[in-house]
């Protein structure tokens, strides 16, 4: 039997690289992976592992492919011996935390351009054959900042709220080729994201005013200590990977958590905006915020935060 062809891209650490080396090890032999890289240097983690783990020779193929990059992901295309590729997965993607105004210059269209421009490449360039050959099957790495809007993750959340769009969009259209989308959601996840970010945490701040600092150093705080009780680890994620590569009719949308789900049914449930917009307040900033910049405490302003029972996500 032929086996399952998988491409990803973003394997160099993560989510990208434990998937990958999940399907690569399966003991049912049945994937083949092209694990892409956009740097083919930074492969030795990958390596090393498939190593440590026994992945059987010819599971996993590495290949050089940057998103941003048309020309690579042609050229990937053709290193595909197969011909095809049944499993497309969207995942490489780059955060950017801060302040808007405080953000380096390239850094918005960098993101922009890896987690939104990136994934139509790739689309572009697979979403076709998958169609004439009437099969196929895409994952997408999303987040619940695809969903709901956190402070100071604007142009992130941007660039994830523009991938639902982009695949619920495609999923109508594409029920009709047999091919599905699917993108799987994920709360904070433990892998090298926060390192990566875009011009570090907060980017340049001198740029922007103290009050607005402030509130940058009290979403800092929340955000340490939400990540303590919600990070999960990436294996935990890529059985919300396989659920959606294994359902005979995938679901547009596979979550990571559950946890988010309270914030993200109150933000549609007030088509308004306004409820989701002060929930998120009083979590992040607590409800003295609201009485200005001087004198305000943000030890109690977090033990206000709470009644929604779900923590507030993360950049991610
Ligand atoms: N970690 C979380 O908490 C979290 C939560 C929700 C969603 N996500 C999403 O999960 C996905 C994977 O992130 P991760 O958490 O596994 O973080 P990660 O370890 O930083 O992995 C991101 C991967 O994307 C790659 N990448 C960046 N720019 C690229 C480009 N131009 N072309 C090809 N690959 C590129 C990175 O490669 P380099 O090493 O070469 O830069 C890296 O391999 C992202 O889409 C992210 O938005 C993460």
């Amino acid at each position: 039997m032929d086996r399952t062809v998988v491409l990803i891209t973003g394997c160099s650490s993560g989510i990208g690289l434990h998937l990958a080396l999940h399907l690569a090890s399966d003991p049912s032999q049945s994937f083949k992976v092209y694990a892409t890289l956009r740097d083919l240097t930074a492969q030795g983690p990958l390596l090393e592992a498939a190593q440590a783990r026994g992945c059987p020779p010819g599971s996993l193929e590495t290949l050089q492919l940057d998103v941003r990059d048309a020309d690579s992901i042609a050229a990937a295309r053709t290193r595909v011996t197969e011909g095809r590729v049944d499993v497309l997965v969207c995942n490489a993607g780059r955060g950017l935390v801060g302040p808007l105004e405080a953000h380096n210059e390239g850094a918005v269209d960098s993101v922009l351009d890896v987690n939104l421009a990136g994934t139509v490449r790739m689309l572009q360039a697979f979403l076709p054959d998958m169609k004439r050959r009437r099969s196929g099957r895409i994952l997408v790495t999303g987040s619940v900042g695809g969903l709901m809007a956190l402070p100071f993750n604007a142009v992130y959340c941007a660039s994830k709220f523009a991938v639902e769009g982009l695949c619920e969009s495609l999923a109508v259209m594409l029920q009709r080729f047999g091919v599905y989308v699917s993108v799987i959601e994920c709360g904070p996840v433990r892998t090298a994201f926060p390192e990566k970010l875009e011009g570090g945490l907060g980017g340049i701040l001198d740029r922007t005013d103290p009050e607005t600092r402030d509130l940058f150093s009290r979403y800092r705080r929340h955000l340490e200590h939400m990540l303590v009780e919600a990070t999960q680890d990436p294996e935990e994620v890529v059985e919300v990977f396989l659920q959606a590569l294994r359902a005979p009719r995938p679901a547009l949308r596979y979550f990571s958590t559950e946890r988010f789900h309270p914030l993200i049914k109150l933000r549609f449930s007030d088509l308004s905006g306004s409820s989701y917009v002060a929930a998120v307040h009083q979590r992040v900033f607590g409800d003295q915020a609201t009485e200005g910049f001087e004198g305000t405490d943000c030890g109690e302003a977090e033990a206000g935060a709470g009644e929604l029972g779900a923590p507030l996500a993360t950049p991610q």
